[in-house]
């Protein structure tokens, strides 16, 4: 995991050098970010040498156009890059602009751009920890959800002896090492491999056009997103669709029917686990000419043929594979869903619930960023799940899937 580690301007910053190590050792790779007042108290070359990495220490750079573009967006990228920011020393200054949202330096700015996990390890002067205005600061950032380690007790920099002593880096390591194992997906498919198919497919009526309908991929990436996230190796087959790849998955492009069940048949051995969530194309053109057709006839016919039906084909070669197919009706879903089911020899059947929008409504199933799915399961159960994001979708579409696996093995 990325930690960024943000290191404030005090008399503990000395103490950041062994924290970068302490995480290091734990296996993290560490960014360092310091605020100019922590420059004051430990230099920049000190974590560079120590994390073999680059410390960003500014807003902006003057040195020319470009640097000042980069370094412009240096806080965009350090908080889309890193999973956790430890922040220590966190001065009172800090926690001050952390708790109401002041973003001043590069530091102050990657925090409010971060959307992961915050460790905040305060240090500061007894007095200007009790101050009611840094505890109420403090407040903030626990309703926030943020892992404070509690500063300890001693003798400070300034002679005073009390709370305000930034907690030993060993301490503070621990505690981000159980905040990061706390927010990691489970990762209950490792060992798993997922052949996934998603998009829809382009069938060539000639050279320029072609024939496909309104899958934008979003279910099925999902569903490859929330795999690889818990743990399984997934191979996306994937129709043309608008969608980044996701993360720690291998994608294999195809356009047509054809070539889909070509990668689909190419996988198939590798594969624990088949979801077939692509609209398929059940028709196509016959030998689609390479050329445009020209505009010379009045009315103009298809001479389409069935394309080869992927998943029956995968079903007919199940093996003890779990397969899993969709089905998007407008009529009776979930008797469709079964139907397929028996059909196509699958263990569990997605029924998408393919809604025209209401006033206000967005529709779910095809393009939509949610969905509404029946699961019907070779074991007879029909269960519906509620409208919910598609990556909400996909998390339960692997639950059961797991579950239904377990009750066909116990059943044998
Ligand atoms: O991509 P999105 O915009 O997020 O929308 C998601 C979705 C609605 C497209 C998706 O969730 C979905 O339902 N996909 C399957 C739609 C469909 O083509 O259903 P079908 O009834 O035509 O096919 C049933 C099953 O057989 C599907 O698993 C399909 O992949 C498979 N099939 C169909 C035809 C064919 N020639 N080969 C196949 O393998």
């Amino acid at each position: 995991m990325n930690v960024a580690l943000g290191v404030g301007g005090g008399i503990a910053a000395y103490k950041a050098a062994e924290l970068a190590r302490a995480l290091m050792e734990r296996g993290f790779t560490v960014d360092v970010v310091m605020t100019r007042a922590a420059e004051e108290f430990i230099r920049p070359l000190t974590f560079a040498a120590l994390t073999g990495r680059k410390v960003h220490t500014q807003l902006f750079s003057a040195a020319s156009a470009d640097d000042t573009l980069s370094s412009a967006i240096d806080h965009m990228r350090i908080a889309q890059e890193h999973e956790l920011m430890v922040v220590a020393p966190a001065t009172a200054d800090l926690i001050a602009k952390f708790a109401n949202g002041l973003a001043d330096d590069l530091l102050t700015t990657t925090y409010l751009a971060f959307t992961g996990i915050v460790v905040v390890a305060p240090a500061m002067n007894t007095s200007m920890w009790n101050h009611p205005a840094t505890q109420a600061n403090m407040a903030k950032l626990r309703e926030r959800g943020h892992v404070i380690v509690e500063p300890g007790e001693g003798l400070l920099a300034c002679g005073v002896i009390g709370p305000g002593r930034l907690a030993e880096p060993e301490v503070i390591a621990e505690a981000v090492l159980a905040a990061s194992r706390a927010k990691q997906p489970r990762q209950d498919l490792e060992g798993e491999t997922i052949l996934l198919t998603a998009g829809p497919t382009q069938e060539p009526i000639d050279g320029v056009r072609y024939i496909s309908n309104r899958s934008s991929g979003k279910m099925g990436y999902a569903i490859a997103e929330e795999a690889a996230a818990r743990g399984a190796r997934v191979v996306l087959i994937s129709g043309p669709v608008n969608l980044a790849p996701p993360k720690g998955v291998t994608m294999v492009a195809v356009r047509t029917a054809l070539e889909m069940r070509q990668a689909v048949m190419d996988h198939l051995n590798e594969a624990t686990i088949v979801i077939k969530a692509a609209a398929v194309a059940d028709y196509h053109v016959a030998n689609a000419p390479a050329q445009k057709v020209k505009k010379t006839a009045a009315r103009l016919s298809l001479d389409l043929e069935p394309t080869p039906d992927i998943l029956a084909e995968v079903g007919s070669k199940k093996g003890d594979r779990l397969v899993i197919g969709f089905a998007a009706e407008t009529g009776d879903l979930v008797a469709e869903a079964r139907r397929k089911l028996e059909q196509k020899n699958c263990d569990m059947i997605v029924g998408n619930v393919v809604s025209q929008p209401g006033a206000g409504e967005p529709a779910t199933g095809f393009e939509s960023d949610d969905n509404a799915v029946v699961l019907v399961t070779r074991s007879g159960e029909t269960i519906p799940v509620e409208r919910a994001s598609k990556r909400a979708i996909a998390a339960r579409i692997l639950d059961e899937a797991l579950r239904v696996r377990l009750a066909l093995h116990a059943s044998h």
